[in-house]
C-alpha cells in the first residue's frame, strides 16, 4: 500500500516561504511559463508574457528556480492575446494561448533555435515557422474518470491527473469534440464507478475510429451496448483494450478505418501512431519528397504505417523499418494490394540500429523517431550514412543532439523547417535536410 510521506524537516526548510511578490516578466520559457527574476532566483509564472508586471505567489522550488502562481496582471506587456478557449489555464493541453501571433511565432521558433545553439549549431538558419491552423487535430487521446455516477471526459488538468470535462476544444477537428456527449453516456453505462482510462479517437476516411483503454472486463451485455453505441455514434470502428494486455478486442467494424497517404488507402491498427493533423503530415511529406527528389532506393526509419513510405514509394523502392509489427502489417497490405515497391522490417532501432553494411545500398535515409530521438541510429549514419539524410522530429532537444552527431560525422545542414502542428503547446515538429 502506498502511504503519503510527510516532508522531512530538512525538506520543509529547503522550500521557500509562500509569499506574494511583484515581478516583471522578462521572457517566456521553453515550457510556456513566463520568467522573472527575484534577487538571484529565476521565477516561473504561468500565463504571462514578456513585459507583464504581475502579482504572483511563490509556491515552492522548481529546478534551480522558484515556481509561482499568477495572482493578477497589474500592467500587461505587449504581445498579449485573449485566450480563445474557456478551458485555458485549467486544461493541461495548452500552455500559451495568451500570446499574440507575432510573439507566439517568435517563442515557438526559439524553442528550436535555442536547442540548436545549445548543441553548438547556432549558425544554422531556420526557415520561417509553418503554421498548421487550429480545428485540424484529427487524433486525440481523451482521458476519462467515472465518478459519482457520471463520466468526465476530456484532458488532464495542468500538472494533475484530474480530468477537465471539456465541451469544446479549438484544436480539434469538430467531429472529435462532437463525439464527447455520446462517449460520456456510454462510459457512464459500461465502466464501473471509480475507474479511469483513455479514449483514443481518430478521424479517418471511413469515419471515427475509437479505441477505449480501460480496466473494465466486458460481459456479453456490455458488448451489446458497445455495438449499439458504435451504431448510434456512426463509428467506423470500435476497439476495447485493457491496459497491460496486448490484445485489443474488436467490438465493431462498420466501415474500414482507412487513412490515405498520397491517395493510397492504409488501415492503421487501433490506436496506431499517425501525424496528429493531416495538414502537418502533408507539410512534412512535401519537404521530405522535395529533399529526396528521385533518389532511390530509400530507407524510411521509424516508418509507422507509412505516412512517408507510401508517397516515397510512388517514386522508387523504399525499405520501411519500424519497431511495431501491427503498423507494418497495415503498410504491407496496402503495398501488396496496390503493387508498391515497399519492403518492411520490424526492428528496434534503439537497440539494433542499421549498421554500415546495411546502410550501404541506399541513396537517402528518412528518419522520424519518437520523442527520445534516434541517438544509436545517428551514430551509425554519421559513420556510414548515405549522402542525403532527412530528419523528421517532434522534439527539438533530441533533434539538436542527433544533428550534432550527424554534423560531427561530416553532414551539413541544408535546411531546417519548424512545423507547428501542436499549436499553443511547447511541442514542435521540424524537418531537417542534411547532405555530405
Ligand atoms: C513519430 S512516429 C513516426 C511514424 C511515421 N513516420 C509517421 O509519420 O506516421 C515514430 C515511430 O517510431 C516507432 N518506434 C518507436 N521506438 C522505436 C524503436 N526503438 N525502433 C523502431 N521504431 C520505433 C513508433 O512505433 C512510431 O511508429
Amino acid at each position: 500500500m502506498r502511504t503519503r510521506r510527510t516532508p522531512s524537516r530538512k525538506a520543509r526548510a529547503a522550500q521557500p516561504a509562500a509569499r506574494t511578490v511583484e515581478l516583471i516578466i522578462e521572457q517566456v520559457g521553453a515550457r510556456g511559463d513566463g520568467l522573472a527574476r527575484l534577487g538571484d532566483d529565476a521565477v516561473f509564472v504561468p500565463f504571462t508574457v514578456a513585459g507583464d508586471r504581475v502579482l504572483a505567489r511563490i509556491e515552492g522550488k522548481r529546478g534551480d528556480g522558484l515556481a509561482a502562481t499568477l495572482i493578477e496582471v497589474v500592467e500587461p506587456g505587449p504581445g498579449r492575446e485573449v485566450p480563445p478557449c474557456a478551458h485555458f489555464g485549467r486544461c493541461g493541453g495548452c500552455a500559451v494561448q495568451h500570446l499574440d501571433d507575432d510573439t507566439y511565432d517568435e517563442w515557438k521558433t526559439a524553442l528550436l533555435t535555442a536547442q540548436l545553439a545549445r548543441a553548438g549549431l547556432g549558425g544554422i538558419a531556420v526557415t520561417p515557422l509553418v503554421r498548421i491552423p487550429p480545428a485540424s487535430r484529427r487524433r486525440a487521446a481523451f482521458a476519462f474518470q467515472r465518478r459519482k455516477g457520471a463520466a468526465l471526459v476530456g484532458f488532464n488538468a495542468r500538472a494533475s491527473h484530474a480530468v477537465i470535462d471539456i465541451e469544446r476544444c479549438p484544436l480539434l477537428e469538430p467531429a472529435l469534440a462532437a463525439l464527447l456527449p455520446a462517449l460520456r453516456a456510454m462510459l457512464a453505462e459500461v465502466v464501473a464507478e471509480g475507474e479511469d482510462g483513455d479514449c483514443v479517437v481518430t478521424l479517418t476516411e471511413g469515419g471515427l475510429d475509437l479505441l477505449v483503454e480501460a480496466e473494465a472486463r466486458l460481459d456479453l451485455f456490455d458488448r451489446e451496448r458497445l455495438a449499439a453505441f458504435a451504431e448510434t455514434a456512426d463509428l467506423a470502428r470500435l476497439t476495447w483494450r485493457r491496459p497491460g494486455v496486448g490484445f485489443a478486442e474488436p467490438i465493431a467494424r462498420r466501415r474500414a478505418a482507412v487513412v490515405c497517404f498520397a491517395g493510397i488507402a492504409v488501415e492503421p491498427p487501433p490506436g496506431a501512431f499517425l501525424q496528429p493533423t493531416r495538414g502537418g503530415e502533408l507539410a512534412i511529406a512535401e519537404l521530405v519528397l522535395r529533399a529526396v527528389g528521385t533518389a532511390a532506393p530509400l530507407l524510411d526509419l521509424y516508418a509507422g504505417c507509412g505516412s512517408f513510405t507510401v508517397p516515397l514509394a510512388l517514386r522508387g523502392r523504399v525499405h520501411a523499418v519500424e519497431g511495431e509489427q501491427a503498423p507494418l502489417l497495415a503498410l504491407d497490405a496496402a503495398a501488396h494490394r496496390d503493387g508498391l515497391a515497399i519492403t518492411t522490417e520490424v526492428r528496434d532501432l534503439a537497440r539494433r540500429p542499421l549498421l554500415a553494411h546495411e546502410l550501404k545500398p541506399y541513396k537517402a535515409v528518412v528518419f522520424d523517431p519518437p520523442r527520445a530521438g534516434a541517438a544509436a541510429q545517428c551514430a551509425e549514419l554519421a559513420a556510414a550514412g548515405p549522402p542525403l539524410v532527412v530528419a523528421v522530429s517532434c522534439n527539438p532537444t533530441t533533434l539538436a543532439r542527433d544533428l550534432r552527431t550527424l554534423v560531427a560525422g561530416g553532414y551539413a545542414v541544408e535546411a531546417i523547417t519548424p512545423i507547428d502542428q501542436f499549436p499553443w503547446s511547447p511541442h514542435l515538429e521540424a524537418v531537417t535536410v542534411l547532405k555530405r
